[in-house]
């Protein structure tokens, strides 16, 4: 997935139990309207939820999930 209508190309990478790499964005807006700059060439968002930083990816991702009772 691309856009690049402000002429300026951005993709966005979903990687297979992780997160979504994007590349070329300026900014994100997260889901409560706050606007986080990037400032990295790639960075990678979070989708499974488990971050201490959202919107960032830090890696929870691959830690094993709690069992319910456990
Ligand atoms: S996708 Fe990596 S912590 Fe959520």
């Amino acid at each position: 997935m691309s856009d690049d209508s402000a002429g300026t190309r951005v993709s966005v990478t979903p990687c297979k139990g992780g997160p979504l790499l994007l590349r070329g964005a300026t900014e994100i807006e997260d889901e409560d309207g706050q606007v986080h700059p990037v400032v990295r060439p790639v960075v990678a968002l979070c989708r499974c939820y488990r971050t201490e930083s959202p919107p960032w990816c830090d890696s929870s991702h691959k830690t094993p999930r709690r069992s319910a009772g456990s």
